[in-house]
Order: structure tokens, then C-alpha cells, then sequence
């Protein structure tokens, strides 16, 4: 097969060979032909050559995601991650940035006519503080620290699509930049960072696309969904203050608990009264502090929640109507409610012909049997700065084993990923790379 896969790009002495795959029809020139690809190969060669390639690679890749995973690191602190995909990335001979806003990379793989077109693909770096529960060989090896989001999937798919992509280059036209990007779980975000280095400039990329992992999905299938896919996402933080006392007088005191109570209930018409029904909102409580005892009253009440939607004049209008309800409960009870919002990240949006042109491949690739429609969804991702900068298709990797009974959410300490899935991704990814057309 190792003569298969350094084929010379002659495709008339291609034609001579015997082996199956290697046989052109007229539907691969007609292929080639009505989709304008620029690649040198007919389009289901090419396909094939991606499949060995990531079928050949698929169990050193396992062996690099297991590393990735037994060794997680928080946002902003992904410094052996980092270490890591460089030596990688010089292991494969490919050429690379680090330390792009903050622990990021940004390698580049020079196709024909670099200068032609530049396509970007991107993977994120960093874990989440939670401690594995997982009794596996791989297990997190840093306390209290574990890739619950699937982010050592990503990153091994991506380093899998570029070393598929460097042995392929004289295989397509332009420049592919691989976007290894840090802490997307933490505000602001490595996204704005690595933008604000230079990411998306020099030149600006003409489209790019992110792959994340999802755990409700079966390993072998993805997942699209175009236009506004998901949610912006704000944190909330209210602080009642009133006057803390005996609980005994409360004509004394002015209750902060009540108040909180009320303001919470209350919240609920920013949502349920004033968003627009045809967008997407959801207003959410999660911490709410009363540090009093059964017969203190205490003199202030923390309450901390998240905000997310799908459309900006309506997010700064909800912005407004938190503050006003918050200070209106309150002085109406006589408190006081000091409101902060920690604006987040924007809604994520995918362009419409980039994702039907990413499904459509998708299909071609793995079967339309294995191409599934996704739902819009309340969670965030900084990935989303990216797609209101230029077209960008966000898509899912399935990564659920059927062996599994139970899903094993992001998030959390059960979170794992079906090793067959990263074959699946870094052959998508290449395949979708060299596609553009
Ligand atoms: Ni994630």
C-alpha cells in the first residue's frame, strides 16, 4: 500500500494501475469537473488515499489522545499541551507559532499555489477542573484536573488532519493554517486572544471550520447545523443588600432574602414577557448565597446566574431589563440590588454555504447514513468569535461507543470518547480541508 500512497500525481499513470480504488471512472472526472475542486487527484481517489492514511495513523493518534488525556491542563495553564503538539508538529515536519495569545500555535501546511486561497481548521487546548472517574489506563494524571469536554480529541484529530494534509499537499491548492487555540473554557476566552495576535489575518482565512465532540452521538457519525447554532452566553451577578437583623424583628431589618427571593421569581418575565418569542432565551440561577442562620437576617444575598440568546439587540435590551427589575424588587422593599454582567461570548453562527458544503462532503466521505441534522442549543463556545469575523462551520463529532448504556456527558467526570471516533475526525477534517472549492 506504501506504493498507493505515494502515488506520483500523473492521473493517466494512475489509470494504469490494477488495484480497484485506482480505477477513475467518467463520475470522478465529472466529479472534479462539477465541483471545481482544485485538487490534483479525481475526488474519490483522493477519498481513499485519506482513508488509508487515517486508518494507518488511527492507532498512534489513540496513543497521542491518551497522552493528551492522561495529562489535562487548565485554561491558560496548557503549557506541556502546548510542548507537546509542537514536538509533534516537528516530529511530522510541519512548520509553527507558539505562544499565539497565550499558549497557542498556529501551523501552516503549503499546498500548490500557496498563496491562492488560505482555509483554517482549529481545535482547543485546555481541561476543566474536574477530578476523572473513569478507571481507565489513560486516567487523568493531574488531580482535580481532567479533558471532560473532549478537548484531547479534538487536538489529536486535528494534529492527525494535518499530518494526512502534509503528506497530501501537492494533493491541493493554498495554504491550510491548523488553529491549536487555549482556554475556550474560561472568559474571555483564548479565541479573542489568539485573534488579537493575528490569527485570522495575513491573510485573513476564507473559511474555518471547528470539530467538537458529542457525546450523544454515535462514534462513526457528525453532526451540522446551519446558521445560528449556539448560544451567547453572559454571567449574572446580583448582589441584594438591605439591612441584616435579629429574624425575630423583621419590622428592624430589611430582608435581603425575601428581596432575593422576589427578584429570582421575577426574572423569570425577562424570559417568559419581554424575549421576543422567536428567539431563543434562557435566564438561569445557579448560586444564590444568604450567609444568615435559622434567626439572622443577613445584610446582603449573592445571586449568580448565566443569560444566553441568539440575537444582539435583544441581548443588550435583556442586559437592561435585569438591572431594571433587580433595582425595582429591591427599592420597592427598601434594599438595594448592585447588578454585574460579565458579558461573554457571542452567539455562534455557521455560514449557510460553508456548512451545506462541509455536510455534503461529510456525506461523500462517510455515507449520508452517517450525516445527521443537529438542534440549536443553549450552550456556548468561543469558537463563535471566529464565525462572526469570517465563514465558519462548526460541526460535531460523534463519540458515543455502543457498548455505553448511559450517556457520558461533557462535563463530567464520565466523560469519554470512542477511540474509532478519531479516525473519523482527522480523516473529516483532511478530507474537508483539501475540499474547498
Ligand atoms: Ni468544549
Amino acid at each position: 500500500m506504501t506504493a498507493f500512497l505515494s502515488v506520483d500525481h500523473n492521473p493517466i499513470a494512475l489509470e494504469a494501475k490494477t488495484d480497484s480504488v485506482l480505477l477513475l471512472s467518467l463520475q470522478d472526472y465529472s466529479l472534479l469537473h462539477l465541483h471545481k475542486r482544485k485538487t490534483f487527484t479525481p475526488v474519490n481517489m483522493l477519498k481513499e488515499k485519506i482513508h488509508l492514511l487515517a486508518a494507518r495513523y488511527s492507532n498512534d493518534m489513540s496513543e497521542v489522545r491518551r497522552h493528551l488525556h492522561a495529562h489535562p491542563e487548565l485554561s491558560e495553564k496548557e503549557k506541556e499541551t502546548a510542548a507537546f503538539i509542537c514536538a509533534r508538529l516537528e516530529e511530522y515536519g510541519i512548520s509553527y507559532r507558539n505562544n499565539v495569545g497565550g499558549n497557542g500555535i498556529i501551523a501552516v501546511i503549503k499546498g500548490r499555489d500557496p498563496e491562492l486561497k488560505t482555509i483554517a481548521l482549529r481545535a482547543d487546548m485546555d481541561a476543566l477542573p474536574i477530578t476523572e472517574q473513569n478507571e481507565v489506563t489513560y486516567k487523568s494524571l493531574n488531580a482535580g484536573v481532567m479533558h471532560a469536554c473532549g478537548h484531547d480529541v479534538h487536538m489529536t484529530c486535528l494534529l492527525g488532519a494535518a499530518r494526512i494534509l502534509n503528506e497530501l499537499k501537492l494533493e491541493f491548492e493554498g495554504t491550510i493554517r491548523l488553529v491549536f487555540q487555549p482556554s475556550e473554557e474560561k472568559f474571555p476566552g483564548g479565541a479573542l486572544a489568539m485573534i488579537k495576535e493575528g490569527v485570522l489575518e495575513n491573510p485573513v482565512p476564507e473559511r474555518i471550520y471547528g470539530q467538537h465532540v458529542l457525546p450523544t452521538l454515535e462514534a462513526g457519525k457528525v453532526g451540522f447545523k446551519t446558521g445560528k447554532y449556539m448560544a451567547s452566553t453572559d454571567e449574572i451577578y446580583l448582589t441584594v443588600k438591605g439591612k441584616g437583623g435579629h429574624a425575630a424583628t423583621p419590622e428592624l431589618n430589611v430582608d435581603t432574602v425575601l428581596i432575593a427571593s422576589h427578584i429570582i421569581v421575577a426574572m423569570q418575565q425577562v424570559v417568559s414577557r419581554s424575549a421576543p418569542p422567536g428567539i431563543p432565551t434562557v435566564l438561569s440561577f445557579g448560586r444564590v448565597i444568604a450567609d444568615g442562620r435559622t434567626n439572622i437576617i443577613p445584610s446582603q444575598v449573592k445571586i449568580d446566574g448565566t443569560f444566553r440568546t441568539f440575537d444582539e439587540t435583544w441581548r443588550a435590551k435583556a442586559h437592561e431589563k435585569i438591572v431594571v427589575v433587580a433595582n425595582g424588587i429591591a427599592a420597592s422593599m427598601g434594599g438595594s440590588c448592585e447588578v454585574f454582567i460579565d458579558k461573554g461570548y457571542p452567539f455562534l453562527v455557521n455560514d449557510l454555504e460553508v456548512t451545506n458544503d462541509a455536510k455534503q462532503l461529510a456525506a461523500e466521505y462517510l455515507g449520508a447514513e452517517n450525516v445527521v441534522d443537529l438542534e440549536q442549543r443553549m450552550t456556548a463556545e468561543d469558537f463563535a468569535y471566529y464565525s462572526h469575523m469570517i465563514p465558519a462551520c462548526f460541526y460535531r463529532l460523534g463519540v458515543k461507543s455502543p457498548g455505553w448504556k448511559e450517556i457520558r456527558n461533557l462535563h463530567t467526570s464520565v466523560f469519554d470518547a470512542d477511540e474509532s471516533s478519531i479516525e473519523v475526525g482527522m480523516g473529516l477534517m483532511a478530507w474537508i480541508a483539501m475540499n474547498n472549492y
